[in-house]
């Protein structure tokens, strides 16, 4: 599993403390097993079922959230500095385990993948922080899970979590009908 997951998410690597590192391979790796998706699956099916013919992949909109993260996380380190202080190291494991529940949201029904019945009950901010908990994630990585989408309105979000969710919904809405398109 390890391989493959390697494979799909290359970013893994690019989280410095080797502790970090190996509790989100672990957690990515729990939740592979328990889904009905593949890590080959996560390179077909589409990243969201809200956008209808969505072309767009899960791992192509997952990657692009980490790279988008941390593009804008080195813009403002360039300009902010020491007056803003940003945990790069945090912000990768954070926005690489933002979606990890929604491999235990999906069942297999006529050969789709749809949200099923844990799925309704405990959105994958909820049972992403769950996975994570069980292999000792830090916190503040767990805080991103939790407030990455619109369920994290409602709290106070860290510098990391608030770059995720922006990159996380540019990532997004762009392609959804609301976006004015001439
Ligand atoms: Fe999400």
């Amino acid at each position: 599993m390890r391989k493959e997951l390697q494979k799909i998410w290359p970013e893994i690597e690019w989280i410095e403390d080797p502790e970090l590192k190996e509790k989100v391979y672990q957690t990515w790796e729990y939740a592979l097993e328990q889904s009905v998706l593949s890590p080959d699956d996560l390179t077909r099916i589409p990243f969201t079922l809200l956008v209808k013919d969505c072309q767009v992949t899960f791992m192509e909109h997952k990657r692009a959230v980490v790279h988008i993260a941390v593009d804008s996380a080195r813009a403002m380190q360039r300009f902010f500095g020491d007056k803003l202080p940003i945990d790069m190291d945090t912000l990768i494991a954070g926005a690489i385990l933002i979606d990890v529940g929604k491999l235990i949201e999906y069942v297999m029904q006529d050969g789709q993948a749809v949200v099923g019945k844990t799925g309704k009950l405990l959105r994958h901010p909820f049972s992403g922080v769950a996975l994570a908990m069980r292999f000792d994630v830090p916190d503040e990585v767990c805080h991103m899970i939790a407030t990455h989408a619109g369920e994290g309105n409602l709290v106070k979000r860290t510098v990391e979590s608030l770059i995720v969710h922006h990159a996380d919904f540019m990532s997004y809405e762009p392609f959804k009908p609301e976006t004015l398109k001439i």
